[in-house]
């Protein structure tokens, strides 16, 4: 039997990934911030629940040791994220850095140990990571996100050749949209007047669909599947209709596509020039 193991499997895509692989007859080491609060996949046979905040080195440590103990890991799925939202200025250094801490800091973290686990037990294993659309291509508003995205892209990339040699794989999934409560609840937003013509196109355009399509976060977590079992040496899945459709505008400009995109699509100001 397969194992993966899974951060941010409380909810969203985490969580639909751990009932698909599951499903598949996958053992699933579940790692979440409150599992006494889970009422799902702790009914699941097969499925481990372990505590895990990612920004947290001790638990990491912990959880990396009881997950290898309890299976031979061939999947590591670093998912866990959230978004901060608004303009630059108006963050606090604190918000920026736990931005980071969380969504860049806290998935190399998660890595480290099993890269050598890996590489020592001569385990040919897979790393997913999530990162999004807005990893490729910049979108207003979501600066330090962006940039948070764009790094994992880059460490996965490189990794990639690494540890080629040893057979081991770093892939990553670039979601659009998803149906979760990423963009509600768990969103830190920030605000400051001036910005409100781009905050108001911005919002308009998640309304309407013209800026982002919503997939559910069954479809993206089928893609992590393919990721993990196609065999191939694929290393970024674009996942969802409108990251797709972004993703080709950029393959078909070059870098171009996002100030035209942008631009076309915020009519605010023609901003950007590259
Ligand atoms: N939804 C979108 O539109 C979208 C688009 C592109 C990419 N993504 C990416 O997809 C990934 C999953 O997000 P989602 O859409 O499934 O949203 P979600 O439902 O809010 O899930 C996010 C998960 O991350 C966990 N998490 C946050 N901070 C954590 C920490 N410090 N330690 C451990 N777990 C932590 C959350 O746990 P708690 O339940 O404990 O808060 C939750 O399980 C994220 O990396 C996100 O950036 C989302």
């Amino acid at each position: 039997m397969k194992t993966i193991f899974i951060t941010g499997a409380s909810s969203g895509l985490g969580k639909e990934t751990a009932k698909l692989f599951q499903r598949k007859g996958w053992r699933v080491i579940a790692t979440m911030r409150n599992p006494e609060k889970e009422q799902e996949l702790n009914l699941l046979n097969n499925v481990h629940l372990l505590a895990m905040d990612i920004t947290d080195s001790v638990q990491v440590k912990q959880a990396f040791k009881e997950a290898v103990s309890i299976a031979t890991i061939d999947v590591v799925f670093n998912n866990a994220g959230y978004g901060l939202v608004g303009p630059f200025e108006t963050y606090t250094e604190q918000q920026i850095a736990r931005q980071i801490d969380t969504n860049l800091n806290g998935v190399l973290r998660v890595a480290h140990p099993f890269v050598s686990y890996f590489r020592e037990k001569g385990i040919k294993g897979i790393f997913i990571t999530t990162t999004s659309i807005y990893g490729i291509v910049a979108n207003p508003l979501s600066s330090i996100y962006c940039a948070t995205k764009f790094a994992l892209e880059g460490w996965s990339e490189s990794m990639g050749y690494d540890m080629a040699a040893f057979g081991i794989k770093f892939k990553t999934i670039a979601p659009g949209g998803i149906k979760t409560s990423f963009a509600g609840a768990a969103m830190d937003l920030t605000y400051h007047e001036a910005y409100n013509p781009i905050l108001e196109r911005m919002t308009k355009g998640f309304e309407s669909g013209e800026l982002i399509h919503f997939t559910e976060p069954e479809e993206i977590a089928q893609r992590v599947y393919e990721a993990a079992t196609d065999g191939t040496d694929t290393i970024r899945y674009v996942a969802g209709i409108d990251a797709v459709e972004i993703s080709r505008l950029r393959d078909d400009l070059g870098i171009e596509a996002n100030s035209r995109r942008i631009n076309e699509i915020y009519k605010v100001k023609n901003f950007l020039n590259f």
